[in-house]
């Protein structure tokens, strides 16, 4: 069911921006600046989602989650309680962009099958926006060319 799938999406949303904001915050090393400066652009993105999803769940008849109790049971994303070294949060949230996909796919065919066209565009867009940290993440982690 949509709305069902739209709670798991909410949660894991709100997990994957607290710690793309957690990394921002507690980055370190030679890189520190452009990283902080780029988890940033992420948990900025990725905040901005938080809020349509919540309203698509409403507007499906169905109430919002909004509890941590509860985002602990729904979300797909796990958290993170110490803090990696740069390298590895950047791997971190590249393992976790590949399950937000995972999860925005399911959103997408509920949203299709449901036929809520507006659904599937909003989360067409997540997807593309997925990509796109996807993309430059995997590009942090490659080795300069000589
Ligand atoms: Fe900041």
């Amino acid at each position: 069911m949509l709305s069902d799938d739209l709670k798991i999406l909410l949660a894991s949303q709100f997990a994957y921006y607290l710690k793309a904001h957690y990394f921002h915050w507690n980055v370190e090393g030679s890189d520190f600046a452009q990283l902080h400066d780029f988890f940033q652009n992420i948990y900025e993105d990725a905040y901005s989602a938080v809020d349509p999803i919540a309203e698509y769940i409403r507007s499906l008849e169905d109430y919002a989650p909004g509890s941590f109790e509860r985002y602990q049971e729904l979300s797909q994303i796990p958290g993170q309680t110490k803090v990696p070294r740069a390298r590895l949060m950047i791997e971190e949230l590249l393992a976790n962009s590949y399950t937000m996909v995972d999860v925005l796919n399911t959103c997408f065919v509920s949203a299709t099958e449901e036929n809520k066209q507006d659904i599937a565009n909003f989360i067409a867009e997540r997807l593309s926006q997925q990509n796109k940290y996807m993309w430059q993440l995997r590009s942090f982690l490659k080795d300069q060319r000589a």
